[in-house]
């Protein structure tokens, strides 16, 4: 058995999303989504045993503040619960991204560290149970574990797979980062509030699963219209329930709406590209590869946007060794 591993996984971004959990607290989204993992957007963490009475973390290069400890930590606490390692560990994870944006990174976070740890545990864990463990610490990270094309379904206990290798992805996104101060609820805490209080979740619920379908089947077929106006309808749908929370979560910029009002104009100009965003202000756009750098262009001018990202479809999670 190993004493220490460096694996890497990319973030991905929801074509089509979940914002909600169900009740079992053991993070199984409410709802199936579909999410394409990105060259540029990745984390490798390394993991050490520790002779240590306890685990320590560095994210970034420094020690992790204590509530990201925390939160590690009992993401190891339940690995060990589990019967699948034993001991303390020290763990070094930096997000290889190329701003410091505070873009999302927790899908590749925990894909990278459930990775490693999977070299260290006692038993041998196949890339589903992997995933499933991934997801324990963030939803969207079981879906880093295999990459590509990846959809995570609602079921109890789901693992990612697979629906298309990166080579057989025809489209690309542009990450539009932009400039704002740290959001103020993360995804965990308004996903609950928004189950509690949003009067539009469950009719948001019921959508999901069209959606998801009409995407899935347009990105087999390669339909980039109906994926992207999918993607870009489903996203509008999912910030509508945020928007009806109570209190309610704005996670938009003035930025982020330019530039949502910016790709429509694109559109007319002749141009296939459609918009996402996640809980945060940073908006994706989904485009042919070939247009990747003229889009990358366009969002990269517009007041507020600190660096555009063209993007490539990425693999799945992997030791380095
Ligand atoms: O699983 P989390 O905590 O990373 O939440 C992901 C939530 C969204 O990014 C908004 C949607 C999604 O499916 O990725």
């Amino acid at each position: 058995m190993a004493d220490e591993v460096r694996a890497r996984a990319h973030a991905n971004i929801a074509l089509s999303k979940y914002w909600g959990k169900r009740e079992t607290g053991e993070n199984v989204p409410a709802a199936p989504s579909l999410s394409l993992a990105l060259d540029r957007l990745f984390t490798e963490t390394f993991v050490r045993r520790s002779d240590a009475a306890t685990d320590s973390f560095r994210l970034n290069g420094s020690p992790a503040n204590e509530r990201d400890a925390a939160r590690l930590g009992g993401y190891l606490e339940l690995w060990r619960g589990a019967g699948l390692l034993r001991g303390c560990f020290e763990v070094d994870s930096v997000n290889h991204f190329p701003t410091a944006s505070g873009l999302a990174s927790s899908s590749s976070g925990f894909a990278a560290l459930a990775t490693a740890l999977a070299e260290l545990a006692e038993d041998s864990l196949d890339r589903d149970r992997i995933s499933r463990l991934a997801r324990r610490g963030s939803a969207s990270a079981a879906r880093s574990v295999p990459g590509g094309l990846a959809e995570l379904p609602a079921g109890d206990d789901p693992a990612a797979v697979e629906v298309l290798p990166p080579g057989k992805i025809p489209w690309g996104m542009v990450v539009a980062a932009v400039d704002a101060p740290a959001k103020e609820t993360g995804s965990s805490e308004g996903m609950h509030l928004s189950r509690e209080t949003s009067p539009l979740y469950s009719a948001w619920i019921e959508t999901c699963g069209e959606d998801f379908q009409r995407i899935r089947e347009a990105c087999l077929r390669g339909d980039l219209e109906t994926a992207g106006s999918v993607a870009e309808a489903n996203m509008y749908a999912m910030h509508a329930v945020m928007l009806a929370t109570r209190p309610a979560l704005l996670y938009w910029t003035e930025t982020s709406l330019t530039l949502l009002r910016e790709v429509r104009s694109w559109r007319r100009d002749g141009l296939g590209v459609w918009a996402t965003v996640d809980a945060g202000p940073h908006v994706a756009f989904l485009t042919e590869r070939a247009e990747l750098e003229t889009v990358a262009e366009r969002a990269s001018g517009v007041p507020g946007v600190v660096e555009a990202l063209p993007c490539l479809p990425a693999g799945g999670a992997e030791v380095l060794g």
